[in-house]
């Protein structure tokens, strides 16, 4: 695991975002697993500023996004499927059909987390981008998840819906489920890149880089995987002797 230590959101933003940028250039045919969150949303304004620059193209870029909120509509302010295309996909040229957002509606909870699984058993993705949680979950995988776990619905913790509450008007409102890819199709990409920026974030930080990897913190099964960066700020690591 390699860990870059940025001063700040606005640094490791752009570390972070130039990584994928340079992939983009690289493999215009890029397979990409996105996240959503505030922690991605700097990277996307810079891969945006980078496709008005011409310095990329997302016209044959694949996506694959980590998760969605069950129970609420794709068209509601607050899906991630409005995320995306707030933060992103309306401000480049991908094609429709190449972005995938896992969706789950409450009567047919089996078949959509089946359906994105036989999606992604097909997929390889060259890099997944991740944030985490302040108790270790990556996507919606919260502690005590197998790391076989394939995608699945989840039942969010109280600390995550408290988290999320943000983007809501109240507690009420942040639903109770969400389906999420699962460690094992995380585990599955090529390389993996996880940004976390701020005070919010040292208690993760400091557990993830204690190496101990254990399913009560769901990131430390990174430490099992050969590629992974993670790009990080100086109150991220504030917890953590140098
Ligand atoms: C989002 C996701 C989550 C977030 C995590 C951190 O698609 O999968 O794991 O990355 O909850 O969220 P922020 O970035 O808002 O602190």
């Amino acid at each position: 695991m390699e860990i870059i230590k940025c001063k700040d959101y606005k640094e490791a933003s752009k570390v972070a975002g130039d990584i994928l940028s340079h992939a983009i250039q690289e493999k215009p045919d890029i397979v990409l697993g996105l996240a959503t969150g505030s922690s991605p949303i700097g990277i996307y304004q810079n891969l945006i500023e980078d496709y008005e620059n011409k310095k990329i193209s997302f016209e044959n870029v694949k996506t694959y996004n980590l998760d969605e909120y069950v129970g609420i509509n794709r068209d509601c302010p607050q899906s991630y499927y409005s995320f995306m295309n707030d933060h992103l996909f309306h401000h480049v040229n991908i094609k429709k059909e190449n972005v995938h957002i896992p969706y789950a509606t409450p009567k047919a909870l089996e078949e959509s987390c089946q359906k994105y699984s036989d999606e992604l058993d097909k997929t390889v993705v060259d890099i997944q981008l991740l944030g985490i949680g302040a108790n270790g979950h990556i996507g919606f995988n919260e502690p005590k998840t197998p790391f076989e776990q394939k995608t699945f619905i989840v039942e969010l913790t109280d600390k995550t819906r408290q988290d999320n509450k943000r983007f809501f008007n109240s507690i009420d409102e942040v639903p109770t489920k969400a389906i999420t890819m699962g460690i094992a199709e995380i585990m599955k990409a090529k390389k993996i890149v996880l940004i976390a920026t701020g005070k919010n974030k040292a208690e993760a930080m400091k557990r993830l880089i204690s190496k101990e990897v254990t399913t009560d913190f769901p990131a430390s099964v990174l430490h099992l995987h050969q590629d992974v960066v993670v790009v990080t700020d100086e109150e991220a690591l504030s917890l953590v002797s140098q």
